[in-house]
This record gives structure tokens, C-alpha cells and sequence, in this order.
């Protein structure tokens, strides 16, 4: 009996491995476990054997049952574990994927570059940490000259260079960095970092950013400066945009001049995003000075052109309707959702 048991459970184990389904499973489980199996067959047929013999082949067939029966519960979990992992409902809801994307100052900044990219401007960039050289005396603003109230500034105390070094109040450095490096003609913009020891409000930010142009050769008139600003402000804020200039104060620019568009959220009839006048002001420019061209070695009889400086912050809030700079510096995901 021993030899028909071991026989037996060889024939159903090799059947149980090639049971690939529940239907499978259960087929195998009738005929090897069922009443009518054969275990089933031979512990009945126990009763009829001998009385010497009863004993072990009883206890012989219901080990074998046993094995049937942990090998049945070994492949059934077995292929629960397997149909985990291939049966994909691809009809369940999937989980929502929060995309990221990129900070609006970074947005407008590259709008900046996109749109004045045509033009010939390519962008460079200068060091933040500044000479006292660099971001006033080559702008023409000496050492005690009143105009150095317009930019109230970070000194670094350095004992071997005792107030050479700042940190920049505007990107206009980086337009006598460039001019020493490179003859005309010349065509850059400079975005960066810039840095102002003032009280932070919703208007202004101790460290922003800048936008910095300056274009040089032997023929440029305002009217290329105009020209310039006209299509920036109407790439940037819209075809219907005209632009104004005021004449306005900087060393560095004779003429020098305030830039206006016409506002974009009243088209210039006067609104509050205008403080009903009509015109947003929008950059600083002019033509760049004599004295500023003849420091960096440029003959100021052959060469000329124009330069202009804008705030990115102020662009984008104008852009997105924001009313508080600060908010672009807080990293409050739900205002940065808001502008994507
Ligand atoms: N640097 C000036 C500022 O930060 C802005 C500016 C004005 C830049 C006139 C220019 C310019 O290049 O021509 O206030």
C-alpha cells in the first residue's frame, strides 16, 4: 500500500504544479481530495484489511491526505501571490501625479531673454560680490557724488580693502565689465542678483532681481532705444502697448530716461493697476555717457549707444497681478500654483 500512496502522491504532485488557474486547482482538488478520490478510496478500504495491517496503512493514508492537502493550500496561495502582480485593473482610477514647474521669476526671466534674443542681445553675467570700482566709479559716480543716495548699499568690511567691496545695488556693473572685455559692437543683457540696504514692503525687496541691456556701435540714436523698448513692451504685454519716455536722472546715461507702457490692464484709459493715469513705469535708460565709454577705452566720438535697467519682479507682478514682491520670495505653494 505504502508503494500505490507514494505513487499516488507523485501522479498529484506533478498535476498540482501544472494547475495554472482556479478552475484547475479546484479539478485537482475534487479528484485527489474528493470523496471519490483515491486517498479517500484506500482509507476506506482500510477496514477490510487485515487486523495486524490496519494499524500502519491507516496511519500510512491519512499522512498521504495530509501532504495532498498542504500541497493543495501551497500552490493556491502561490497562485493568489502571482495573480497579485499580473492582473492590473486598468480600469481603476490611477494616482494623481502633481507636476512641478518652474518659479514665475524664472518664467519671466526667460521670457526677458526670449524677447530680446532676436534683437542680437545676448546674455552675460557678472559677479554679485562687486567692486566699489565697478558698480559706481566706472558708472561715473565718484566717491561723494550725491548720486550714490539712489542706491543705499551693503558694504563688506574687509580690513585689507577697507570699502572696496559691496555687494551690487544694480546689474549696470556688469555693462563697464563687459565694454573692458570686448570691442563693439556690443549687444548683451545681464540678468542677476542685485542687492539694496532698505526696509523690506510690499513694494520692495532687499535683494531682487535685474534685467540689465546695453547696446553699443558707431551709428545708434535714441530712436534704436525706443525702437528696442516698444517691441520688449509689446512682446511682453501685448501688440496694443505704446511705449513713453521721460526724461529722467542716472550718471551713467546723458540722455537719461524713464520708460512707460501704456497699461495693460485698463489699455490706458486709467485704472487702479495704473493709479489712473494711464501709463505704468516700467525701466530706467538712456544713452550711455560719454565719461562711461571713455573709461573703458572706447573712443566716445566714434562709438555710442543706449543701455537700460528694469526690475523682474516688477515685470512679473505686473505680468501675473501680483500686489506683494515679497511673495515671490516666501515659497507658499499655493501662491506659486496660482501663477502656473
Ligand atoms: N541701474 C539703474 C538702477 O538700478 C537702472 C538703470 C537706469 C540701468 C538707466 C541702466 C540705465 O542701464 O541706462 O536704478
Amino acid at each position: 500500500m505504502q508503494k500505490q500512496l507514494d505513487a499516488l502522491l507523485d501522479a498529484a504532485r506533478a498535476e498540482l504544479a501544472a494547475a495554472a488557474d482556479n478552475a484547475a486547482l479546484e479539478q485537482w482538488r475534487v479528484t485527489h481530495l474528493g470523496r471519490r478520490s483515491e486517498v479517500t478510496g484506500l482509507l476506506r478500504s482500510v477496514g477490510s484489511l487485515a487486523r495486524e495491517e490496519r494499524r500502519a496503512a491507516g496511519q500510512a493514508a491519512n499522512a498521504a491526505r495530509r501532504d495532498l492537502e498542504a500541497a493543495f493550500e501551497a500552490r493556491q496561495a502561490e497562485l493568489r501571490r502571482s495573480a497579485d502582480g499580473a492582473q492590473v485593473d486598468v480600469t481603476m482610477p490611477g494616482y494623481p501625479v502633481r507636476l512641478g514647474s518652474l518659479h514665475p521669476l524664472t518664467r519671466t526671466l526667460r521670457e526677458i531673454r526670449r524677447v530680446l534674443a532676436p534683437l542680437g542681445f545676448r546674455a552675460v553675467s557678472g559677479p554679485e560680490v562687486e567692486w566699489d570700482r565697478y558698480n559706481f566709479e566706472l558708472l561715473n559716480i565718484p566717491a561723494d557724488h550725491p548720486a550714490r543716495d539712489m542706491w543705499d548699499t551693503f558694504h563688506i568690511h574687509d580690513k585689507a580693502r577697507p570699502g572696496e567691496l559691496l555687494l551690487r545695488t544694480h546689474t549696470s556693473p556688469v555693462q563697464a565689465r563687459v565694454m573692458e572685455q570686448i570691442q563693439p559692437p556690443v549687444r548683451v543683457i545681464v540678468p542677476g542678483k542685485v542687492y539694496r540696504y532698505e526696509d523690506r514692503s510690499a513694494k520692495n525687496e532687499a535683494e531682487f532681481m535685474q534685467v540689465e541691456g546695453l547696446a553699443i556701435d558707431e551709428h545708434i540714436t535714441m530712436a534704436d532705444l525706443r525702437g528696442t523698448l516698444t517691441h520688449f513692451v509689446r512682446m511682453m504685454f501685448g501688440p496694443d502697448r505704446e511705449l513713453r519716455i521721460r526724461a529722467s536722472y542716472f550718471p551713467f546715461t546723458e540722455p537719461s530716461a524713464e520708460a512707460d507702457m501704456s497699461c495693460h490692464a485698463c489699455g490706458g484709459k486709467g485704472c487702479s493697476v495704473c493709479g489712473g493715469t494711464g501709463w505704468i513705469e516700467i525701466l530706467g535708460s538712456g544713452m550711455v555717457h560719454p565719461k562711461v565709454l571713455a573709461d573703458v577705452g572706447y573712443d566716445p566720438d566714434v562709438y555710442q549707444g543706449f543701455a537700460f535697467g528694469m526690475g523682474v519682479e516688477r515685470i512679473a507682478m505686473l505680468k501675473y497681478g501680483v500686489t506683494d514682491i515679497r511673495s515671490f520670495y516666501r515659497n507658499d505653494l499655493r501662491f506659486l500654483r496660482q501663477l502656473r
